[in-house]
């Protein structure tokens, strides 16, 4: 039920292969890849050549996170490069149904993320079709930013929402997660945290992996 999803926004990126294989050794489920254009969210990270490096020397479940403007101009590029699941804002893209179709058209999981301030309410009529929806727990763009404590109200309305659907549908976070508020943010509702900072930016990556797997709410 619980997965851990480290962004490697905050690894080395001199040595990815060796910080993808800590954090698979450690036992995480997702491996975050943070795709971000200076269009959309204020800073640049990398493309499809990088993903589809790293694809090569790993089998970890690629978790790829697009915040890119009209985003439906690149899955097939993600997709090749060896996505396993995109999400896709609903802020970046006009029309986010048919984008969705087509990413579950190419045979991968689809998902859409919202910014802080975005309603849940876009969700409405494409909540079926997901795989998961990950909402954005801090403004996206960077890393090592602080989690926003208002987002706990939305993650666990999100979460009714899902259950009063009879949906099986996982819900990701994404920013400032720590193994401090790990417990109380899989408590509301949220089954799936990425966390970037936290373990690339911890002396002890593998450690870091494991109490992350510990200390949160489904096996605490
Ligand atoms: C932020 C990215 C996050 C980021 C999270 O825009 O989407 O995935 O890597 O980093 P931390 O866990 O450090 O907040
Ligand atoms: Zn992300």
């Amino acid at each position: 039920m619980f997965k851990l999803a480290p962004s490697i926004l905050s690894a080395d990126f001199s040595k990815l292969a060796e910080d993808i294989k800590k954090v698979d050794e450690a036992g995480a489920e997702y491996l975050h890849i943070d795709i971000m254009d200076g269009q959309f969210v204020p800073n640049i990270t990398f493309g499809p050549p990088v993903v589809k490096a790293i694809r090569k020397v790993t089998k970890m479940f690629f978790d790829v996170h697009l915040m890119i403007d009209k985003p439906e101009r690149y899955i097939d590029d993600f997709v090749d490069a060896g996505a396993d699941l995109i999400s896709v804002h609903a802020e970046s893209t006009v029309h986010l149904h048919r984008t969705l179709q087509y990413i579950k058209s190419k045979g991968i999981k689809a998902a859409v993320a919202l910014n802080p301030a975005t309603s849940l309410a876009v969700l409405d009529y494409v909540l079926e079709d997901l795989d998961m929806v990950l909402l954005m727990t801090v403004n996206p763009g960077f890393g090592g930013q602080k989690f926003i404590p208002q987002t706990l109200g939305k993650i666990k309305k999100l979460r009714e929402i899902i259950n009063n659907r009879e949906l099986s549908i996982d819900i990701q976070i994404d920013g400032g997660a720590t193994l401090d508020n790990v417990y109380e943010i899989t408590k509301t509702g949220a089954n799936v945290v990425v966390a970037g900072s936290a373990v690339f930016g911890s002396d002890n990556i593998a450690e870091t992996v494991q109490l992350f797997k510990q200390k949160n709410y489904y096996n605490a």
